[in-house]
């Protein structure tokens, strides 16, 4: 379906054209006066300098010709040349029936639906997925389920971080406490057991330990890089060790990410493409891209309008390791022949910037890819504690993210069994279900690349610019129709009539933007334009519900068109908060 700003734009801009005007002029915006009009157009502004007339004049001539108009109500020409605009209820109804016709409420599916691979999560194997990992997952499964939502094939992949000096730290650790284990006997050419040799909850304290050790003891830490390198260069038994780390971690994070609704069609990882390297490193110094370094081998990737220095990308260590670079441009290549995508977005804290700036031209500069295939970088911004710094447990620890998880259920839960009787079992599965939305509402409400203010106090309110603000008025949406229902009412024979008053138009008016929201907040990555569009929506709700009586009212027709309208808002409710990956409760 055409937006209703594109429609009323052509009405607009044939009056234009029958004054005698250029229609082009005729474009129709937003009104910034919503207590004067809906919609306005300042066509006129720019006519007067064409056609050497005030441009009140040419207001006044385009006025005219919209008197019988009728797709508006209103138009009406003010000093000194605007035009303000209303459209007809009769025409906003008949747009907003035809919405509710449609499959997805007035969306339209892309005409080129394209190839997307979305580089999202990131969790590092071994590591306790921890606040810093959360932004990737809700950001990247709002912008996976909206390019799906307008027809997009959108492959979403976790690029588990696993190939990586982590790996050798866990080795060593493990090396010093199990040291009789047979992956580190020496010429053992056995079956290894198929049983991990650790649980979870070791493996999570192993990595710190490890980790802390290397920062205070050189020699530990040259362990640990030797043992990462024997990894990488095909040492058995660390590589059957490497496979229990992987498993037992990976399904954990399945559990974790499951929590949070979010979901990967792939579970490839750094090292899924640890075959490639050495053929690609090749074909780079083939190409005459690759040279020797200090050992090293790197290519160069500056450019001459750099305003700041571009480092060259190194592509492997003196010691033949390969690095985080090496992983993403061998991934870059196996997407290609795998998927060849339109795009491969990654979304990734913005802190990392410079790293694909180096990968994305060391990639086009060795033909890895298409002349036209985007490589792009979502970079997020820090979440921060109340104290303004990136957000710590209340020890001045790492949060991690099962811990806040729980902070905010518990703080959800208070909230809801406050000054009411419901079942605990009940009041525990609403909590987790709205607490969900309180963190990624809260999340996503902002601006991605910027930092944010993580605060459970106000994220997890039923008031204001909130997830259960949001959820609090979907429900209360729900609740009305099943009301009606449970009265005998039938959902099916609704008719949406021309709004009886303010607050009902402006409702409409607001539900009839859900077209142009969705596919101006997809084209820019922008989850955050979903939220303020939903919480637009929902105060405009509210307002309606609390000036109307809606199942008493006792005109059967009106009555049908406010429940067809709530329906209407409903459903795209709905569909925006799964755009963001969250979901409504039955009750609250
Ligand atoms: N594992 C990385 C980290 O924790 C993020 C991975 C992002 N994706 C990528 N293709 N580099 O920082």
């Amino acid at each position: 379906m055409k937006t209703i700003i594109e429609l009323i734009s052509n009405e607009v801009m044939t009056a234009f054209k029958e004054a005698g005007y250029d229609e082009n002029m005729g474009k129709v915006t937003l009104s910034n006066r919503p207590d004067l009009c809906e919609y306005q157009c300042n066509g006129a502004m720019a006519g007067a300098k064409v056609y050497h007339k005030a441009p009140i004049m040419i207001a006044k001539d385009v006025v005219e010709k919209l008197a019988d108009s009728k797709v508006l109500e209103m138009a009406e020409a003010v000093n000194p040349g605007f035009i303000n605009l209303k459209v007809s209820g009769e025409y906003m109804a008949q747009y907003l029936e035809e919405m509710r016709n449609s499959e997805k409420m007035g969306v339209e599916e892309a005409k080129n639906p394209q190839t997307m691979i979305l580089d999202y999560g990131g969790p590092n194997v071994a590591k306790p997925l921890h606040v810093g990992h959360l932004r990737s997952a809700i950001i990247g499964e709002s912008i996976k389920r909206m390019g799906r939502y307008l027809g997009h094939t959108v492959i979403g992949d976790v690029h588990l971080g696993d190939w990586g000096l982590q790996m050798g730290l866990i080795i060593t650790e493990l090396h010093k406490r199990k040291p009789e284990l047979v992956y580190f006997q020496e010429n053992y050419e056995g079956e290894y057991p198929a049983e991990a040799p650790f649980t979870i909850s070791e493996l999570e304290e192993i990595y710190p330990a490890a980790s802390g050790k290397s920062k205070e003891d050189e020699e530990y830490k040259a362990e640990a890089l030797e043992a990462t390198h024997q990894l990488q260069m095909g040492n058995r038994g660390y590589r059957a060790l490497w496979k229990h780390i992987l498993q037992v971690s990976v399904t954990d994070l399945k559990k974790n990410y499951a929590n949070l609704n979010v979901d990967f069609d792939l579970w490839n990882g750094e090292s899924s493409v640890q075959d490639t390297i050495a053929p690609m490193v090749q074909k780079l110094k083939d190409q005459g891209l690759a040279y020797e370094d200090q050992g090293a081998i790197v290519v160069d990737v500056k450019e001459e309008s750099d305003t700041k220095e571009v480092p060259p990308c190194m592509i492997l260590k003196s010691d033949g390791a390969a690095l985080y670079t090496t992983t993403d441009l061998a991934t870059i290549v196996e997407r290609m022949e795998k998927y060849n995508p339109d795009e491969i977005m990654y979304v990734v804290d913005k802190r990392q910037e410079m790293h694909f700036v180096q990968v994305f031209r060391c990639a086009k500069k060795a033909g890895m890819v298409k002349e036209d295939t985007k490589l792009t970088f979502l970079g997020f911004g820090t979440m921060n504690g109340k104290d303004g710094k990136p957000f710590k447990t209340r020890e001045g620890g790492v949060m991690r993210l099962e811990n806040l998880i729980r902070d905010i259920n518990e703080e959800m839960y208070k909230k809801i069994v406050d000054n009411r009787s419901i079942k605990e079992e009940d009041a525990r599965a609403t909590a987790k279900i709205v607490g969900l939305s309180a963190i990624k509402y809260g999340d996503l409400s902002n601006q991605a690349s910027k930092d944010y203010i993580f605060d459970i106090e106000r994220f997890t309110s039923f008031e204001g610019n909130t997830g259960p603000y949001i959820l609090y008025t979907t429900v209360r949406i729900k609740s009305i129709l099943n009301r009606y229902k449970e009265e005998g009412g039938n959902l099916d024979i609704l008719k949406i009539l021309a709004a009886g008053s303010d607050s009902e138009k402006a409702l409409m008016l607001e539900a009839s933007k859900f077209n142009q929201v969705i596919t101006n907040a997809y084209e820019e990555k922008a989850p955050h334009k979903i939220c303020s569009y939903i919480y637009e929506l929902a105060n405009a709700f509210n307002r309606f519900y609390h000036e109307t009586k809606i199942l008493a009212e006792e005109d059967q027709a009106k009555k049908e068109s406010y429940l067809a309208l709530l329906m209407l808002v409903k459903n795209i409710l709905e569909a925006c908060i799964d755009m963001l990956g969250f979901e409504a409760p039955e009750r609250m």
